[in-house]
Order: structure tokens, then C-alpha cells, then sequence
């Protein structure tokens, strides 16, 4: 059957040498159609397969307040470590480095050039050419680490004050955090799109002495030094292609030591200090994430935390191992992405880093003519938040769209066959057809993304269902959609790759119970018909320990049972269906986590837009499939009109005057200013 296949398969490629995608003349796709239809029809008429629900997850009783509570059906005790003895991230980072010390860990690309490229507009972009990915081994990277843990303390920092690192995803921030978890030293990190003030904020509410950043950050801080009171060490990565740092840059009133990544690397292996490992309950992580209003909320992860999240994530991407490849561009400093390259490590694969503007060949900075990391990669796993999936999507249908014809028809066809296969309607879709479609349509498409991505992790907000389906079709990879936040230290549910529907997020991840508790004044009860309602409530190992000075917040939403298990109140309302996996439907709130993952709080918008002498009255609405609010404004008509008289504006009632140009536009002015 095999060889079958393959033969099959090497016939269609040739068919489709053409390349559907750009264009090409394929005489045999007629053919290839003929064939992809007719024998799967014939198939499937003899083996008419109808999937049934699978139960994923189990109801449980659980203590604290009373609710309806789910757990993972595959596991009946909370899943709290990836093996024994990997209890804090120190120990997990050690045994898995002596275990896999001669496998590839952590690739970077090679950068072989830089250059500026004016556009006719004048602006200037900078493009890249990057060459192969350089690896060091998990042996070296522990070396690394050690060395730098050694250095930093050499360095006179001291272990109870916490660090920070300030810096864009890379092989070297996860050297020195798992560095600074050698010495038991707290890792504080901060969005980078937060923002000055919140970066002044974070960094002065934990008293951090040492900040660790890339080099692109350095001049940002110089600038805001002196509001920086208890920094005494900066730490930088160096650029790859060895561009020095001006000194002159801190100026002679900075009493900063700045010193290079490799220079403490080098101090360290010198002279080095003996580790100081940390238990499971002490907080390795202080993360700041935007608050819903005012200043960012840090956020206290133990060492426990982050394991029982990894171990619990591991469970649920199929055939996860060392034969993985794992490209890493989201940004370290949110959660998602921690957890899942601490899945990797855990696992044992091998990690290269890229970014959002090198991902694929046509990135932004990737060098017209050079390959972008995916190409040069060629994971089997990524991550994704919804933004960037859509990104996909819209492109590949632009791309169809400008070909027309009949690539456009082939595609349609394609797709329409692959997603009647996808929601279950008959086993051809699973078989011969596939492997023809695969040719000579799908193909083309994963390649953007390297070809061999299996699986895909997605979090960070709600993906739409369209999208969903079409990177179901088009890449052929499940999506493993996640739902989860800092304070559930990323995992609380997780949809299994083999479930086939949208809109919903899966059951319990093994490492909590999910628990919907009724919220009366909204009208979400945990009798309601035909399925429970209320607001999701996570309990188990993975939910961190608090807000970071912030007592009376944690109070509110952070509750502790009588049999001492951590509950967190998400504010976040959803439903159980039958087969145990949850679906988010609303928020408590009147906060609205948008597309790129900012909270708007809807109340503070309106509060703030009706001031403007436009509104009357004034509705905001957002949703978390967009990334901006739209409001809806009931001007006083005695304005306008007096506003109309004074611009010497002819209309004939107000009706007309309210659809001329000039009064939208003088209304929207006004909303700007307020704004
Ligand atoms: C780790 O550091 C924290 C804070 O400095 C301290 O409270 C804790 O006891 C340390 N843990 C161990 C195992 O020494
Ligand atoms: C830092 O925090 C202290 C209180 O702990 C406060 O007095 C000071 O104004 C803060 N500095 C900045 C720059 O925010
Ligand atoms: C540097 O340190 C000295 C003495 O400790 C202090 O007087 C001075 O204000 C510091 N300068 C800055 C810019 O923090």
C-alpha cells in the first residue's frame, strides 16, 4: 500500500510541476480531479464511517464553593511534574540537559548581512540576510547557564533581590533565566509593549538590581536612567554581527555597570560559585501583564507552576518528542510562550528562533531572494496567537484571488473536499483524496510555513472558527487551541487534536479542574439547559500564587479550599458541553480582551469619549476578533446645529445635515481630541 502511494504520488507531483501556485499549465489536472473524486466516492460509499463523540472530559466533585467542576479524562489525579523529581524549573532544565546532552537545543540563524532599503516613499527598511541555523547542545547550554549564574553572582548580584529581562525572544534569554534559576534568583519580565511607564513601574515595585537585555533596549533605557533608582547592573546580549556599544551611552552620572552576556559568561567559568537551588514553592517568575486598567500587575509564578503546566501540555500534543522541531518567534515574556518552550525542554527537542518579521520568505526584513526561518527550519511544531494565523489566511486567499481561473476553482474545490473530510463526512477524505489534494493543492501552502508543522499550539485570545478551519484544511495540521492566562500560568483547558470542531476550547488540561460557579445577576447558572453556565473558576498546581504587592487583588480573585487547593476566579463566563470540553461565551466584566491580546475596559472608553460635546449618549463595543472598539454615538442635535450655523453649513433638516461629510468628520475630530 505504501509504494502504492508513493507511486501515486510521485505521478501527481509531476502533474502538478507546473506549480498550482504560480501559475503553470497542468494538462493532468483533469485527470488528477477525475481521479481524487471518483475513487474516494467508490471508497467511501463501501466504508461509510460516521465519528462519534468521544467523551474528553469527566465531572468531578471538587471542594471550595460549589459549582459544576470538570477534569481531564485521561488522568483522575492532577497531573503537578513532567517525571519525578523535575519539581522546580532548575531541576527539570539539569535532568533534561544531562539527558539529551548531545542533542540539538538552541539554534540561531546565522546573520550573513545587513542592508537598508529605501522605499519610494523615502522610508527605509532594514533586510536581512541570514544563513543556516548554528546549534548548541543541551551540554553547552547547561554549561552556559551555570557559567552565567556563576558570573552573576561574582558580579555582586545578590540572590534575593530578583532580576529582570527585558529582551526579545532568543536563545540567550532562556540561557539566563534558566541561569538565574541556578542561584534560586526571581526572573521579572515585562511585555516590551507596555511601555515606558509601565517598565519604570515593574522594574521599581520589585527592586530589581540587575536587568538583562538585548542591545536594542539599551539606548531606551539609557534614556529613562534616572527613573530607574534601584537598577545597579545592565546586562546585554550582544549583536551578532559584533557592533559595539557606544560607552559614552549611560553617560558619567549613570552609576550602572554594564557589562556583555559573555563577559559574565566568562567571569563565571573563572571563578565558579556553587548553585543554590530552589523548592518548588518558591516564585521563580514575576511577570507583568497588562492590567485591565492602570498599571501592569505582576503576576507570582512558583517553580511548581511552570512544571505542572509543561507536564500537563506534553500530554496533549500527539507524539510529541525528540524528533520535534520547534520553532520558537512568540515573545518569551508572555506566558504562552514560556510554557511552551518549557514543554520542548522537557520533551528534549530542539528549539530555533526566529521572528514575526524573519518567519517566512516573504517577511518583511528576510532579504528578497533569502529564505525565512520557517523555510530554513522546518518545524514540526509552532505556536501561534489568532492574529497571526489570520495573517495566514488572508494571505493564501489573496494569493488564490490574484491567480483566478482555474487555480482559484482547483482551490475551492480542494477545500470544499478537505473540510466535507475534515467535519466527518466520509473516510475517502481521509485517504487517497488526501493524498492527491495534498499534491497538488496543499502542498505549496505548508511549505510557507516549512512543510512538516504537525501540530499547531494557539492561545493568547479566542480563534475565530473561520480560521480554525481554514489552517485545518490548508496545512493540515490540528490545532491544539488553548485558553488559559498568566494567573492560570498559561494551560487551564486544551482542545485535543483529534476534535474536530470550532469554537471551543477543549477539556480541563490534566494539571487543573475547571469549575463554572453560577453568576446569578447575569443570568449564567449551573442548572441552565441544556448545558451548565458560569464563571470559569481553575483550581490545581498550576495557579501561581498571586499579584506582587497587590494583597487586596489577590484576595478578590484567588481563592484557597479546605483542602488547600488554589482556585482563580477568571471572570471569564463559559459553558460545559456533554463531552466535557468548555466554551467561552462571555465575560463578567465589561473588560474585552482584543485580537492582539489588550484588555480595553468598554466603561473607561465611554467614560472617556463622552466628555466630547458630541455625544449624548454613547455605546462601546469591541470583540475579540478585531483590534479596535467601535462606538456608537447619539449626538444632541442642538449642538450640531448650532455648531452647523456657526461653520456656515447649508443642509436641509437635521437628518441631512447629520450624513453631510463635514459633520462626521467634525464629530470624529472632536472624539480623537477627547480620546
Ligand atoms: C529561594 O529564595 C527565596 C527568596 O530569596 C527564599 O525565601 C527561599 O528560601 C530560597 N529557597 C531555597 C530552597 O533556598
Ligand atoms: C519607586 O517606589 C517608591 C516606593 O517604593 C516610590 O517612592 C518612588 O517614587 C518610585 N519611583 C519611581 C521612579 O516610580
Ligand atoms: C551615583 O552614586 C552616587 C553615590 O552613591 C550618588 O550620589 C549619585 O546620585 C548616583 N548617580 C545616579 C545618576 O544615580
Amino acid at each position: 500500500m505504501e509504494a502504492y502511494k508513493d507511486r501515486i504520488l510521485t505521478w501527481l507531483e509531476r502533474l502538478a510541476q507546473g506549480d498550482y501556485l504560480m501559475g503553470g499549465n497542468n494538462y493532468g489536472i483533469l485527470g488528477a480531479i477525475t481521479l481524487g473524486i471518483v475513487i474516494p466516492f467508490l471508497l467511501s460509499t463501501v466504508f461509510l464511517v460516521k465519528k462519534k463523540g468521544k467523551q474528553r472530559g469527566v465531572q468531578v466533585e471538587v471542594g471550595g464553593e460549589p459549582g459544576f467542576a470538570m477534569r481531564n479524562r485521561r488522568f483522575d489525579k492532577l497531573v503537578e511534574v513532567p517525571w519525578e523529581g523535575a519539581t522546580t524549573m532548575a531541576a527539570l532544565f539539569e535532568q533534561s540537559c544531562k539527558k539529551n546532552a548531545r542533542d540539538r537545543f538552541l539554534g540561531t540563524r546565522k546573520l550573513i548581512g545587513k542592508e537598508l532599503i529605501t522605499a519610494n516613499d523615502g522610508r527605509k527598511f532594514e533586510k536581512l540576510h541570514l544563513g543556516d541555523y548554528e546549534w548548541i547542545t543541551y551540554g553547552e547550554a547547561f554549561d552556559r547557564a551555570c557559567n552565567f549564574a556563576s558570573g552573576l553572582v561574582k558580579l555582586g548580584h545578590s540572590p534575593e533581590s530578583p532580576a529582570a529581562i527585558f529582551s526579545e525572544t532568543r536563545a540567550e534569554w532562556l540561557l539566563a533565566f534558566q541561569g538565574c534559576f541556578r542561584q534560586n534568583i526571581t526572573i521579572v519580565t515585562i511585555y516590551a509593549s507596555l511601555g515606558e511607564d509601565a517598565l519604570i513601574h515593574s522594574l521599581n515595585q520589585t527592586q530589581v538590581s540587575t536587568l538583562i537585555c538585548d542591545s536594542k533596549q539599551l539606548k531606551k533605557l539609557a534614556a529613562i536612567s534616572s527613573s530607574l533608582e534601584t537598577i545597579k547592573r545592565i546586562i546585554y546580549f550582544e549583536e551578532e554581527d559584533g557592533a559595539t556599544i557606544d560607552s559614552g551611552l549611560f553617560g558619567d552620572t549613570s552609576n550602572w555597570t554594564v557589562s556583555s552576556f559573555s563577559e559574565i559568561q566568562k567571569l563565571g567559568k573563572e571563578s565558579p560559585v556553587n548553585p543554590r537551588l530552589p523548592s518548588k514553592t518558591d516564585v521563580a517568575v514575576i511577570m507583568y501583564t497588562s492590567g485591565s486598567t492602570g498599571l501592569p500587575k505582576g503576576v507570582m509564578m512558583t517553580h511548581g507552576n511552570i512544571v505542572a503546566t509543561a507536564a500537563a501540555v506534553t500530554t496533549v500534543v500527539p507524539g510529541i518528542g525528540k524528533s520535534d522541531v520547534y520553532l520558537a518567534y512568540l515573545p518569551l515574556a508572555h506566558v504562552f510562550e514560556l510554557a511552551a518552550e518549557t514543554v520542548m525542554l522537557s520533551v528534549g527537542c530542539p528549539i530555533g528562533y526566529g521572528s514575526t518579521l524573519t518567519l517566512t520568505d516573504t517577511s518583511n526584513k528576510i532579504k528578497k531572494g533569502t529564505l525565512g526561518d520557517a523555510s530554513v527550519l522546518k518545524p514540526t511544531l509552532m505556536a501561534a496567537v489568532p492574529a497571526i494565523l489570520d495573517r495566514v489566511r488572508d494571505g493564501v486567499q489573496k494569493k488564490v484571488g490574484e491567480k483566478g481561473g482555474l487555480a482559484k476553482k482547483l482551490f475551492n474545490l480542494a477545500f470544499k473536499r478537505r473540510l466535507a473530510a475534515i467535519e466527518g463526512s466520509w473516510l475517502g477524505g481521509w485517504g487517497l483524496e488526501r493524498i492527491i489534494w495534498d499534491a497538488i493543492v496543499f502542498k505549496k501552502i505548508r511549505s510557507i510555513l516549512g512543510g512538516h508543522v504537525h501540530f499547531m499550539l494557539c492561545g493568547g485570545a479566542p480563534l475565530s472558527a473561520d480560521t480554525q478551519r481554514f489552517i485545518n484544511v490548508c496545512l493540515g495540521a490540528p490545532i491544539g487551541q488553548g485558553y488559559g492566562l498568566t494567573e492560570t500560568c498559561a494551560g487551564a483547558a486544551f482542545s485535543e487534536s483529534d476534535d474536530m470542531t470550532v469554537g471551543r476550547v477543549g477539556p480541563p488540561l490534566p494539571c487543573c479542574y475547571i469549575k463554572l460557579v453560577s453568576w446569578e445577576e447575569g443570568g449564567y447558572t449551573i442548572s441552565d439547559k441544556p448545558m451548565p453556565r458560569g464563571e470559569i473558576v481553575v483550581g490545581g498546581p498550576s495557579i501561581t500564587l498571586g499579584y506582587f504587592k497587590n494583597d487586596d487583588k489577590t484576595k478578590e480573585v484567588y481563592k484557597v479550599d479546605e483542602k488547600g487547593l488554589r482556585w482563580f476566579y477568571t471572570g471569564d463566563i463559559g459553558q460545559f458541553h456533554p463531552d466535557g470540553c468548555l466554551e467561552i461565551i462571555d465575560r463578567k466584566k465589561d473588560i474585552v480582551k482584543l485580537q492582539h491580546g489588550e484588555y480595553v475596559s468598554l466603561g473607561k472608553v465611554e467614560a472617556a469619549l463622552i466628555s466630547s460635546n458630541y455625544v449624548e449618549n454613547i455605546m462601546v463595543h469591541a470583540d475579540p476578533f478585531h483590534s479596535y472598539c467601535v462606538a456608537l454615538v447619539v449626538p444632541p442635535q442642538k449642538v450640531i446645529e448650532n455648531w452647523a450655523q456657526s461653520a456656515g453649513i447649508e443642509y436641509k433638516d437635521f437628518p441631512d445635515l447629520c450624513l453631510k461629510e463635514e459633520t462626521v468628520r467634525e464629530v470624529q475630530q472632536s472624539l480623537s481630541k477627547v480620546s
